[in-house]
């Protein structure tokens, strides 16, 4: 067994130090890189390119999720970061990869997982995120899952000699959980229809 928790598509897992390669060869791809990082301006930053070792070590320390194919591919990463106890919060960053895998269902897919993981085992309340305005993929992703825009940090991002909004979204357990309650009731009628 190595710990994958299975979605309707894919699965998540804990990374494991030996992901790091991969991960790293994805988080290179500047489109990947310019839909992830701020502090970019449309170029791989250096610190990107750390040494896989370093990448490796940071894994072992702090378990995030792999984004796996039924047949085990890694095609990404879910991670619960800046984890608040006392306030019982997260921050939640996504990415895939694989970019023949976009638009196919699997980032839904891995939040959903990734949500169960923090409002259930990890008895989370809050879950943030940031997202960059263009980034409408995303966004259409995230409200899926049930994600409410809260506000957006105003021109916080330049991209190409453009600023953007950086728009601010979060979920509640409450919320999440009912959003959940009635999927599988949807589910249930396409079933019995
Ligand atoms: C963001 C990401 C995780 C979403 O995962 P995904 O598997 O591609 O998304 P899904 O297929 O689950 O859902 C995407 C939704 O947006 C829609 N969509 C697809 N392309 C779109 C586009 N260009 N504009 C608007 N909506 C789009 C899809 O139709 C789908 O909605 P629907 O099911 O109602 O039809 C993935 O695209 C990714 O990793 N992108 C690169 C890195 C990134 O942007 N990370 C997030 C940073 S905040």
């Amino acid at each position: 067994m190595d710990g994958t928790v299975w979605g309707d598509i894919i699965g998540i897992r804990p990374l494991r130090p030996t992901d790091a390669a991969t991960l790293r060869r994805m988080l290179a791809d500047p489109e990947v890189a310019n839909l992830l990082y701020e502090e970019l301006g449309g170029e791989v930053p250096s610190t990107l390119l750390l040494a896989t070792g370093i990448l490796a070590n940071r894994l072992a320390r702090r378990p995030d999720f792999g984004i796996v194919e039924r047949y085990g591919r890694l095609i990404g990463s879910v991670r619960l970061w800046r984890l608040s106890a006392c306030n019982r919060s997260a921050m939640l960053t996504i990415y895939i990869g694989a970019k023949d895998q976009w638009g196919r269902g699997r980032g839904t897919d891995a939040l959903r997982l990734a949500l169960r993981h923090a409002f259930g085992s990890m008895g989370l309340n809050r879950v943030e995120l940031h997202v960059f305005a263009f980034n409408t993929r995303a966004i259409r992703s995230y409200e899926k899952v049930g994600f409410r825009h809260e506000g957006a940090r105003r021109e916080a991002l330049v991209r190409h000699g453009r600023h953007y909004d950086v728009l601010v979204m979060g979920i509640l357990r409450d919320e999440f959980f009912a959003r959940e309650v009635e999927r599988a009731s949807n589910t249930a009628k396409e079933t019995k229809a």
